[in-house]
């Protein structure tokens, strides 16, 4: 069964979720090992939960159970919201999250996508996630087109997201987005020529892909 937006009584329920099943496996937090599978990670769940708030997120649950086994977490990115991002993260101590999120955040403030499309609001999906136990079965891929739908009824022009791994990248082209920034892990690296994120095969690249939905 799927859920939208996510009820403020499941938002629990889904970090605990996310602490299983993304927070450590996500390839770009697995590269830097950001956390172990179960721990909580405080910057991580406070961007989940903030994403959470806007209202159009969408979560699948176990039939029998009622758990929650797979999530979309999106959010609206407003134009402006980078800068003040960028901000906020200068005063965080973790060191690996800072550098997955500037280099996110720096990479989405030259491409200005904002400009490019003519908008000033943006529909991202900023987490997809399944529970390991139910992966393979086209889970996330139902979550990201019934995230398409949410996006539309809400009157979104632009459905883009951060794909970090060569799987949501299959989905997102399945479902007719398209890659506007590609760039390969292994040529990303520090002064020294070591790469900075090792991401565990086949997720070899990061991909900046988007839906335009009018
Ligand atoms: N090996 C090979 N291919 C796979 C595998 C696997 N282990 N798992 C999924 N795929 C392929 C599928 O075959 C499918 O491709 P196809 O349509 O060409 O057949 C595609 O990936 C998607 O399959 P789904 O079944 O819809 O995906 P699933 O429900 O398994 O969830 C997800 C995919 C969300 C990426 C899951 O693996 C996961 O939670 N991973 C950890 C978190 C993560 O990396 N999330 C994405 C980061 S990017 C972002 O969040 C915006």
């Amino acid at each position: 069964a799927f859920s939208t937006p996510v009820p403020e009584d499941r938002y629990h329920d889904v970090i605990v979720h996310l602490r299983h099943n993304f927070f450590a496996d996500e390839p770009i937090n697995k590269s830097v090992e950001l956390c172990q599978p179960g721990e909580p990670h405080a910057e991580l769940e406070e961007h989940s939960l903030s994403t959470l708030r806007d209202g159009l997120s969408v979560m699948a649950l176990d039939t029998e159970t009622g758990e929650v086994i797979g999530v979309a977490l999106n959010g609206v990115q407003h134009m402006g919201d980078l800068n003040a991002a960028q901000e906020k993260l200068e005063k965080m101590t973790d060191g690996s999250f800072k550098q997955i999120f500037g280099l996110l955040y720096s990479l989405n403030q030259t491409l200005d996508l904002f400009s490019k499309y003519e908008v000033e609001n943006i529909f991202e999906c900023r987490i997809l996630s399944v529970d390991s136990r139910f992966r393979g079965r086209g889970l996330a891929k139902e979550l990201m087109r019934r995230s398409e739908e949410v996006a539309k009824d809400a009157g979104f022009k632009v459905f883009k997201e951060d794909a970090t791994g060569l799987f949501s990248q299959k989905i997102a082209a399945s479902l007719g987005h398209e890659t506007v920034y590609q760039m390969e892990y292994s040529s990303y690296t520090n002064k020294e020529g070591d790469i900075i994120f090792n991401t565990p095969s086949p997720h070899n690249s990061l991909k900046i892909m988007v839906k335009l939905l009018q």
